[in-house]
Parts: structure tokens; C-alpha cells; sequence
């Protein structure tokens, strides 16, 4: 039912480009791989643009254990804490120890952490047992760490930047990934990009969900080309809910940082009571899906659509200067917030889960490499400790790039090579409201498949996503909203399914039918590979 491919192609009819590295994604992983690959030709493809992912919009901060008495042996603990202990300690031990060096790379390269009197300045977020936490420019870290990155790529004249260039299949030859067939938004043409290796850094699907933090080109469009060749999926199950969004009609959701509560920021219910007390003993630095499931559970039992952030016993001149983008954003829609309450409620944030690699980004399918939030080391275990995906980028991010420049400059690849033609099979095909179905699998994984599920609504989804089947790969789309809309349709299946299976509850997988941990049938990762997927 999940077809290889999703469009039709003779590659001798489209325009081919040679490279020797092709990265998709242009997030501080995909940057940071790029910036190991000096002296060879790489093509960095981006859906949109470098300032419309992920990385560009995070808030909080990096988590480094730089500062004693901190240490990376207390940054271990919290992560694997965080990960609820099923996380792949050798991974999580590279992050914290390496994660140091790339940090002070960074700054070495230009980026500018935000200090008082010559030191840094430093915050705690949830489940983190010292402050940790580098920021920059207040509230507005990624934009600064992409602009270091962009400089530093700048002075490697190899690197070259599409944007609007949107991978629609990865090709290839006998379990080898030979590149990537693209559609290039500004012309309206197809075209191949045949490289020798390909490292895939394109970011989380959030937009699977109707309530997602993430910008609307993360709809997962890699795991899913990943997937459909035969690489293997894991712990798809484990998603991050943020809790605090901006939640008013007609405003998008933005992300209100944690390091607001790392501050002194409190939550309360709609009656004023300030209710994480009755939910965790670190109140509003609990974990972050212990603090969802909170909000989610005030809001049923006063029945409101949201709960406040509550800022005012915060000193305002802290608060602008250290949040400047959450100020402003806020006061745009009339909310000044050193005086009146956020309204806020959970979204959809961080996926655990992606394509599984081992820890140089190497995937099972030869030539193919993925890091960042689109991989799944095994890192965050069931649950991302706040503000180590950045760290995870560069960590991640350069041992890719090392990994592929080395596999490049060591064996004699050649990009000479012949690839059969493919038909999408030919059927009658019915008219397809590509943003209607968009809008129905948001809102189905929102209401089935969210912060709370059990196995009756898992299994209904399930079960509509397989009606949807039935037509979804009849049409053979032309342009990015039909294959995106098929490519969430896929992870769709797939995450439902892993989180139907798991019949436990652990970290950012919260089934009311099985509320607690199984240590003894669940302490292990799902994987899915499309040959063994049998939903
Ligand atoms: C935040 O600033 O709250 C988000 C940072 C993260 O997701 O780690």
C-alpha cells in the first residue's frame, strides 16, 4: 500500500546536477555537517528557506555542561531522566561530552551567548538540575546560531543554497542512495541531484498536527521518501507536546519558552489557582509532558480552552530585555506581559522519533546519513530533555559530516551510473482536495493520536487513515501539497501504529489504558521498517 515512489521519472529527460554531497535541510544540523565538508562540491537543498525551519525560530537556548560544579556526568543523568531510561546511552554520552567542544566552536566562530559582566548568562529548564541552559539575543538563539552558521559556511566557496527546493523521492540503485529528485518552486521543473552521499537534516513533522509550534514546511517529508525506500523508522510513538503556546483565535502558535518558568514565570488555571502543585513537585519545571497533561487536565475539569501564564511578579525590565521577541510578538495581539496573563495551552513541538541511525548519522541504506531532529539516535529516549536538540545538531550534525567526508575522500565512488525508469501505476484517478485530507489528518492525529491516547481512539484512526488509503496514492500529484499530504498521510500509519502497540505509558507516549510504566515488556525502541509494516 506505501508505494517506493511518488511521481514518475525518466532521468534522462530531466536536467541532472553532479555533487559530491547532498544535504537536505538547512537547520543547524544540516548546517553544521556542511561546514565539514571544505574543499568538496555540496548542494544544501531547503524546502523554503533557512530562516523558515526550526532552528531558526528555537527560543531557549543550548544545554551544555560547561559551568562546574556542573558536569557532562550530571547533564547524562538528566537526559536519560528526561528519556525515561530508554534512551541509547552511548549516544547520549557523545552529546554531552563532544557537545561541549562544538559549543565553544561556535563561539570561536562568531556566536554571541548573551553574558552579564563578562560571564555567561545561564538558565534551568524543566528537569534540569543546574542552569545550563547558553541563550542569545534574549529569547531569539536560533536566529543567532544560524547567522553564525551562514557566515562560517559563507567562507567555503564548494557550498551552494537552493531554496524553495523541495525533495520529492530519494533514488535509488540497488539499496544505495544515489541522490534526490527535487522540484524546483521557482521554475516548476523537476530535477535530479545525483550525489555520492546524501545527509538528511530536515527537522521534526509537527504539522501532522492541527496544534504544532513547528513552521508549516515540517511535514516530515524525509521520513517519510526515507521510509518508502526501505530505511527504518524508530520510536515513533514518543512526541513532544510543548506546554505553553500562545493559544488566541487567529494568532499563530507561538511558542512561549520554557526558560519563562525557568525564570519565575507560574501557571494558573482560569479560576487564578496555580495548580501545578496538586500535578508535580517541581510545579512548573516538571517535565514537560507531566506539565501538559496538567494543562490538558485543568482545562477539562474547569472547562476552559486554555490556562495562563502568569508574569507579573516578574521584574519588567528583565522580562523585555531577556524575552525582547515574546514581549513584542505578545504586545502585536494586545498582551503587554509584565502586566497581564498569557493565555496558553500544549502543542505539538518535537518528534523523538525519525529515521534510526547509528552514531555517526549512518542509516541503512548505504550513502545515506540523517541528523537532527529528523534522526532518532536514541538520544532523547521517550523524552527530550528541553533545549538538547540544538546541542544534538551540532553534535550530530558534524559527525555526519566528518563520517561522509571521510566515506567521499576514501573510496573511488563514481556518479556514472544508469537509473531504470519508474511509472506510477496507472488507475482511474479521482479528484483529491489535497487541503481538505491535509486538514483531516491534523486533526485526526490532534484529537487520536495527541497528549492522550487509548487504545479505542488509536485503533479508529487507524482504521480511517486505512480508508484514506484506499485513494491516496490512486493520483499522481505534480506539485508539493499533494506529496505533502502524502507523506504525512505515511508517518501518520506509521506513528499510530507504533503508538498503538505500546500498550505502557512513558514519556511523550501517554496512554490513559495503560497509565503506567512496563519496565518489564516495554524497555526497548520500536522499529519499522515498510517490507515488515503490516498495519
Ligand atoms: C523552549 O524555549 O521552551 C523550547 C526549547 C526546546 O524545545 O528545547
Amino acid at each position: 500500500m506505501i508505494p517506493e515512489y511518488l511521481i514518475s521519472f525518466n532521468l534522462d529527460s530531466v536536467p541532472v546536477e553532479d555533487v559530491d554531497c547532498l544535504i537536505v535541510g538547512s537547520g543547524i544540523a544540516g548546517w553544521r555537517a556542511a561546514a565539514e565538508l571544505e574543499g568538496l562540491r555540496v548542494l544544501v537543498a531547503c524546502k523554503k528557506n533557512p530562516y523558515d525551519g526550526s532552528t531558526y525560530h528555537a527560543q531557549g537556548g543550548i544545554a551544555v555542561a560547561m559551568f562546574p560544579p556542573d558536569s557532562p556526568q550530571a547533564h547524562f543523568k538528566d537526559t536519560v531522566s528526561a528519556g525515561c531510561f530508554i534512551n541509547n546511552e552511548s549516544a547520549v554520552q557523545i552529546l554531552v561530552n563532544e557537545g561541549i567542544d562544538r559549543v565553544k566552536e561556535l563561539i570561536e566562530w562568531g556566536c554571541k551567548f548573551d553574558r552579564s559582566s563578562g560571564s555567561f548568562d545561564r538558565t534551568k529548564e524543566a528537569a534540569h538540575s543546574f542552569s545550563r541552559i547558553l541563550h542569545a539575543r534574549g529569547d531569539a538563539t536560533g536566529k543567532e546560531v544560524v547567522h553564525t552558521l551562514l557566515s562560517k559556511i559563507s567562507e567555503m566557496p564548494g557550498i551552494i543554497l537552493r531554496g524553495n527546493f523541495f525533495l520529492v523521492d530519494l533514488i535509488t540503485l540497488e539499496n544505495a542512495v544515489r541522490g534526490g529528485i527535487f522540484y524546483d518552486e521557482t521554475t516548476g521543473n523537476l530535477i535530479f541531484i545525483k550525489a555520492k552521499k546524501t545527509i538528511v537534516a530536515s527537522g521534526g513533522f509537527g504539522q501532522l498536527f492541527q496544534e504544532t509550534t513547528n513552521p508549516a514546511a515540517i511535514t516530515g517529508d524525509l521520513q517519510s521518501a526515507v521510509f518508502r525506500k526501505g530505511g527504518k523508522l524508530g520510536d515513533m510513538e514518543f512526541y513532544q507536546f510543548h506546554p505553553t503556546t500562545l493559544y488566541m483565535a487567529g494568532v499563530p502558535r507561538f511558542l512561549i519558552s520554557e526558560s519563562i518558568r525557568g525564570e519565575g514565570g507560574i501557571l494558573i488555571n482560569i479560576n487564578g489557582e496555580r495548580f501545578m502543585k496538586n500535578y508535580h513537585s517541581a510545579m512548573e519545571l516538571a517535565p514537560r509532558d507531566v506539565v501538559s497533561r496538567a494543562i490538558v487536565s485543568e482545562m477539562r475539569r474547569t472547562g476552559s480552552t486554555c490556562v495562563f501564564l502568569d508574569l507579573t511578579k516578574l521584574n519588567p525590565d528583565f522580562l523585555v530585555s531577556r524575552f525582547p521577541q515574546i514581549y513584542r510578538f505578545c504586545l502585536e495581539y494586545g498582551i503587554d506581559i509584565t502586566k497581564d496573563l498569557i493565555p496558553v495551552r500544549p502543542c505539538a513541538h518535537y518528534a523523538m522519533g525519525g529515521i534510526v541511525t547509528d552514531e555517526f548519522g549512518r542509516t541503512n541504506l548505504e550513502n545515506l546519513f540523517a541528523c537532527g531532529e529528523v534522526a532518532c539516535t536514541g538520544v532523547h529516549g521517550a523524552n527530550r530533555l528541553a533545549s538538547n536538540s540544538l546541542l544534538e545538531g551540532l553534535v550530530f550534525g558534524a559527525r555526519a559530516g566528518m563520517k561522509a567526508r571521510d566515506e567521499i575522500s576514501g573510496s573511488s565512488h563514481s556518479n556514472d551510473f544508469q537509473i531504470p525508469q519508474y511509472r506510477v501505476q496507472q488507475h482511474d484517478s479521482p479528484f483529491i482536495d489535497v487541503y481538505d485530507l491535509g486538514r483531516s489528518i491534523k486533526s485526526l492525529m490532534w484529537k487520536n493520536v495527541g497528549i492522550e491516547r487509548d487504545g479505542q481512539h488509536l485503533e479508529e484512526a487507524i482504521s480511517k487513515l486505512k480508508a484514506w488509503s484506499r485513494y491516496i496514492f490512486l493520483r499522481e500529484f505534480s506539485s508539493p501539497a499533494g506529496w505533502e499530504v502524502q507523506n504525512m498521510f505515511i508517518l501518520s500509519l506509521v506513528m499510530t501504529y507504533a503508538a498503538f502497540k505500546r500498550q505502557e505509558s512513558r514519556g511523550g507516549h501517554y496512554r490513559k489504558d495503560f497509565p503506567e510504566i512496563d519496565d518489564r515488556n516495554w524497555k526497548k525502541s520500536q522499529i519499522f521498517v515498510k517490507h515488515n509494516f503490516f498495519c
